[in-house]
């Protein structure tokens, strides 16, 4: 080894100390010699449920952030309530989470092959893949494995971690660079929300701004569709398409509909506020840049503060501890 390389190698090692060298240890195809067919077993599951009901992708995208945001992609998020504990699934209960019960089918099935090899945040973090990948019949980002299961799962902690629809660009940038995650991270995982749905509460706010007026950074007309569907809080079982135009396509509309101001949360139409974030916006508007962006963002969120080597465990089931 030359000399003058070992600062080098001594900062990384205090980078990997204080936590920033993300993914250190994650593989491609950690499970190759332990359980060749985990990969396969895993997108023939998750194609399968995903052949009958579209809505799954958006569910199983959103679980694992959730995931990876509060402690780590750990499997957390999966965890149920105990007597003692609320668990993070049970944070918000208005505004369920989807996609546990294909979870679980998955790890049955990958444990049919090989028990307790592998990890449910592997497994979340390839069905998430896997859920997206049915309409290109190809996966659109590449998901290093490896992953250990946390146990542990506090549901304030989710609430501590995730950031609120409400929140100004100021206040995402930061929750972002919490995790390690950049501005450039933020605009196109933002971009998520090309798929899936929400509930009337994460927006209701935006719509009756000013004495009934909507937000000026929502467009009226939207404003107005929106409070048709959402003309109060009472019915909690109301969901909208975040994406008007295609909600269960993965695309870049969703830099299409910002420009038109028709992101649907504050979070989102925050993207614009900022010169850096809205020029990151307009190159988004070409989909190949953003397929592109979305894959390298997606594989540095996929390794946020992950558990690995003899750390955690493998769970047996991914709703309860070992
Ligand atoms: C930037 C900060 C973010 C905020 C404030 C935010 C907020 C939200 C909210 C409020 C909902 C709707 C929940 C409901 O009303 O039911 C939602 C849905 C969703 N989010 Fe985010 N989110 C953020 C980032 C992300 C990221 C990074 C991803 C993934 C990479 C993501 C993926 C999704 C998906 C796929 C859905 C739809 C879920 C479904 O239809 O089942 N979000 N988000
Ligand atoms: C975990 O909670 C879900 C939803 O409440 C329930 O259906 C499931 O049976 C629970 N699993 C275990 C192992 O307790
Ligand atoms: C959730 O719904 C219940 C009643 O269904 C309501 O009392 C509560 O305020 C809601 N929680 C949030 C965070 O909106
Ligand atoms: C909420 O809106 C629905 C549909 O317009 C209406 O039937 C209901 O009475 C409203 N509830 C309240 C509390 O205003
Ligand atoms: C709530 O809204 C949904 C459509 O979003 C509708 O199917 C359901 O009947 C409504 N429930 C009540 C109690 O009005």
């Amino acid at each position: 080894m030359r000399t003058n390389s070992v600062p080098f190698l001594v900062s990384i090692l205090v980078l990997c100390v204080v936590g920033l060298c993300h993914g250190d240890g994650l593989k491609k195809h950690f499970y190759k010699k332990s359980c060749p067919q985990a990969e396969d077993i895993i997108r023939k599951v998750v194609w399968k449920n995903v052949a009958q009901d579209a809505t799954i992708p958006a569910g199983l995208v959103r679980l694992h952030y959730h995931d990876c945001f509060v402690r780590g992609c750990d499997g957390s998020v999966l965890l149920n309530s105990t007597k003692d504990h609320l668990a993070e699934r049970d944070a918000q209960p208005n505004l369920t989470l989807d996609g546990f019960e294909v979870v679980d089918e998955a790890k049955d099935a990958v444990d049919k092959a090989c028990p307790g090899v592998v990890s449910c945040a592997d497994i979340l973090a390839l069905a998430a893949r896997d859920a997206v990948a049915f309409q290109f019949k190809k996966p659109m980002w590449k998901v290093l494995t490896g992953r250990r299961d946390g146990r542990v799962s506090i549901a304030k902690e989710a609430v501590d971690n995730l950031p609120p629809p409400s929140f100004n660009f100021a206040e995402l940038v930061k929750n972002f660079a919490s995790k390690g995650l950049d501005v450039h991270d933020l605009v196109v995982l933002s971009g998520a929300h090309t798929i899936g749905q929400a509930h009337c509460e994460s927006f209701f706010k935006r719509l009756h701004k000013n004495h009934g007026g909507a937000e000026k950074s929502l467009d009226p007309k939207y404003a107005a569709f929106l409070a048709s569907q959402c003309p109060n809080l009472s019915n909690k079982t109301t969901q909208v398409d975040m994406d008007p135009q295609s909600a269960e396509s993965f695309d870049n509309h969703y830099y299409v509909n910002l420009k038109q101001h028709k992101g649907l949360f504050h979070s989102d139409a925050a993207l614009l506020t900022n010169k850096k974030s809205e020029k990151i916006v307009n190159k988004l508007l070409d989909q190949k840049a953003f397929f592109k962006a979305f894959a390298h963002s997606m594989k540095k969120m996929g390794a946020i503060e992950v558990l690995t080597g003899n750390s955690g465990e493998v769970r047996k089931k991914c709703t309860v501890v070992n």
